[in-house]
């Protein structure tokens, strides 16, 4: 079998890989190596803004950055996910602010724990590469950079020679081993590669906080091995140490702190100490020096109650606090949804086209800010947000809209809850096909359900789902139309055609062969008018409309383009409504009938065929948009 092949080969070549990575030697050798390969040696912060470097990055338009290595996984956060790798980035090059502890923050379900999971999977693979081979003393318990065997006394020359700046002291239990050991010949220590991992406890780690009196302190220095203090005779002898603190294992990489700001503050001191002056403190030995990155997070509550506490001030300015608030694009949403769909089982359930986005629609909904421009709905500043232009605002206009929100993104539905509630509809029994009514179903029976909502908000999410769902009512409208039309495409075509035709002709004031006859005749004002009410276009406007157009398709025609209706966001939705209009009547008549005759079931049968092979429905759910729309149409005039 294929599968098997291929599994076989990849292990073979991890296998192979590995083999040949394992290296030990003495420091004599890594000296050697250093000196040829001096970008060998990096400090935490640079390792890991080289490893994110390395991945590719974008400059946008805007000249904002977006950074590839978390593409495949965070979606629509860029600008905060830039604001973390300028932090790492200001660290690599040696700033100050390589001395102050990230600290994430934002709402539930955000994205903080997966930024930082991405960082240390990210960080255990980058240490498997050769270029981000990492070497260390290769009996140190914190696998320290051999590097800081260099008597002080040569370091200053050693930068003059490669380049690198030595800045680390050796731990105590390393200058043990030199003094004792090795008697002063640092050549002779023995030096090996290592690879970061969490489960082996090597470079990266996390520390969680419990109990906040009674967890003690040593979780993160680590501590005195009582029952070893006979052998050595003193408390202070570092082989009586253990030095199995979270700070400790985490040495040359990176310690996720979680719910940091629950932690005690004793916690927090060590952990500024560590980011201040590279020291772990222990009060056991002068010094430990350790460098390593230290990434935090914290729920909003939390955060404000740290800020506004004046007994944490000193902390507030030694931390760099970046906001890591929900996604606002509609499209990046529902993105994420798919995403945490693959891990749950949706087997045998068929999944109904714009599922995903309805809910996702009322998700970032949720999000927004109440507009502060006259003329701009929520549901419009949404579709803005998701790079559609809308009637009356423009792409370039975004930026200003943002401007005028305070806390956008820092409230709302979370992605976690979304899928949560379609998970449960999932799971009911006879499931086999799960489409945006239930999930909007799901959806308002979990915000009534769920007493964390407040009343106020509570009321906002239903009446939000109520907009989500009318814009639902929009696209399933619109796809049983399409579905009428043999080839809707097509026929959209001819229409626009036919109106660009029209409207050469009246703005040059020529005529127009007819079709038939072959007699010339003005341009159709009927048409043309009856196209352009379809999108308000007022009848003092429709020259300059129609200029409009024609200067767009001017346009295209000079780049060697083919002017696309579906491009121009106004147009499209003219020709759409005009070609439903003229088929309104034959719609409403067939899928409203209520004992079909043969010919209305076999055009409706039709149509479902057409929502299956074209639109990606089941026949399931193609009967439930049939029946869905028909109850609208039927309540229309
Ligand atoms: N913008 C996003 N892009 C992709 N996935 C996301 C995004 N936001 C959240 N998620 C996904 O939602 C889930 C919850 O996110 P995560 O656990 O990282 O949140 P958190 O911010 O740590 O929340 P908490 O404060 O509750 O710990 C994860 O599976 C994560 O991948
Ligand atoms: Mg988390
Ligand atoms: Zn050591
Ligand atoms: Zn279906």
């Amino acid at each position: 079998m294929v599968m098997e092949q291929d599994i076989f080969q990849k292990i073979d070549a991890h296998l192979q890989n590995h083999r040949m990575d394992a290296w030990a030697g003495t420091f004599r050798d890594y000296l050697g190596m250093v000196i040829k390969q001096p970008a060998l040696v990096q400090r935490s912060h640079a390792r890991l803004y080289n490893m994110i470097k390395a991945a590719g990055l974008k400059v946008d338009d805007e000249g904002k950055e977006h950074y590839a290595f978390f593409e495949n996984d965070l979606f629509g956060i860029d600008e905060p996910l830039a604001r973390v790798v300028e932090y790492f980035k200001a660290a690599a090059m040696g700033s100050d602010v390589g001395r102050r502890i990230l600290l994430l923050y934002g709402p539930p379900s955000s994205g903080k724990s997966q930024l930082v999971i991405l960082l240390k999977r990210g960080l255990e693979a980058c240490t498997q590469t050769d270029t981000g081979a990492v070497y260390a003393i290769a009996d140190c318990p914190q696998h320290e950079e051999p590097l800081n065997l260099l008597p002080h006394a040569l370091r200053w020359d050693f930068q003059q020679e490669t380049g690198i700046q030595v800045e680390g002291e050796l731990c105590p239990l390393c200058a043990l081993h030199v003094r004792e050991q090795y008697e002063g010949d640092i050549y002779r220590v023995p030096v090996k590669r290592i690879f970061f991992s969490e489960k082996e406890r090597m470079g990266i780690g996390t520390f969680v906080p419990s109990d906040p009196k009674s967890q003690d302190i040593s979780e993160l220095v680590g501590s005195i091995d009582l029952s070893t203090v006979g052998d050595y005779g003193s408390e202070s002898d570092p082989r009586a140490y253990r030095f199995d603190g979270e700070l400790n294992v985490s040495n040359r990489g990176l310690m996720e702190f979680i719910e940091m700001l629950k932690a005690d503050e004793r916690f927090l001191y060590v952990l500024l100490t560590l980011s201040q002056e590279k020291n772990i403190k222990t009060g056991r030995f002068p010094l430990i020096y350790a460098d390593e990155c230290v990434i935090s997070h914290t729920n909003e509550t939390e955060f404000n109650e740290f800020l506004g506490n004046k007994k944490s001030e000193a902390l507030h300015d030694r931390m760099i606090m970046v906001r890591i608030p929900y996604n606002l694009q509609v499209s990046q949403e529902e993105r994420i949804y798919h995403k945490l769909l693959q891990q749950t089982t949706l087997e045998g359930v068929h999944m109904a086209p714009h599922t995903l986005r309805v809910a996702a629609i009322f998700a970032v909904l949720s999000r927004l800010e109440e507009p502060k421009i006259s003329g701009l709905t929520l549901l419009k500043k949404l579709k803005l947000y998701d790079g559609e232009d809308v009637e009356g605002f423009r792409q370039k206009d975004v930026k200003q809209i943002r401007e005028q929100t305070e806390r956008e993104g820092m409230d709302g539905i979370s992605p976690r809850f979304v899928i949560n509630r379609i998970s449960t509809s999932l799971i009911k029994p006879d499931m086999h096909c799960i489409n945006p009514i239930d999930v909007l179903r799901a959806l308002k029976d979990g915000v009534e359900q769920q007493s964390q909502f407040k009343k106020i908000d509570r009321e906002r999410y239903t009446n939000l789902i109520a907009d989500a769902r009318r814009e639902y009512d929009e696209i399933a409208r619109t796809d049983v139309q399409k579905a009428f039309f043999v080839s809707f495409e097509k026929e959209a075509l001819t229409l626009l055609d036919n109106y660009l035709d029209n409207v050469e002709a009246y703005l040059d004031h020529i005529k127009l062969p007819d079709p038939i006859t072959g007699e010339d005749i003005p341009p159709n004002e009927k048409l043309l008018r009856s196209i352009e009410e379809k999108v308000q276009v007022p009848e003092h406007g429709k020259e300059s409309f129609r200029n409009e157009i024609f200067r767009k398709v001017a346009m295209a025609n000079r780049r060697g383009e083919q002017f696309d209706y579906t491009t121009h966001e106004k147009l499209k939705e003219a020709i759409e409504k005009q070609l439903f209009e003229e088929r309104r009547d034959t719609i409403k008549l067939t899928i409203t009938s209520r004992s079909p005759d043969t010919e209305p079931l076999r055009k409706l049968n039709e149509v479902i065929e057409t929502l299956v092979t074209r639109e990606g429905y089941c026949p399931e759910c193609a009967n439930e948009l049939l029946k869905y729309v028909s109850s609208l149409l039927a309540r229309e005039k």
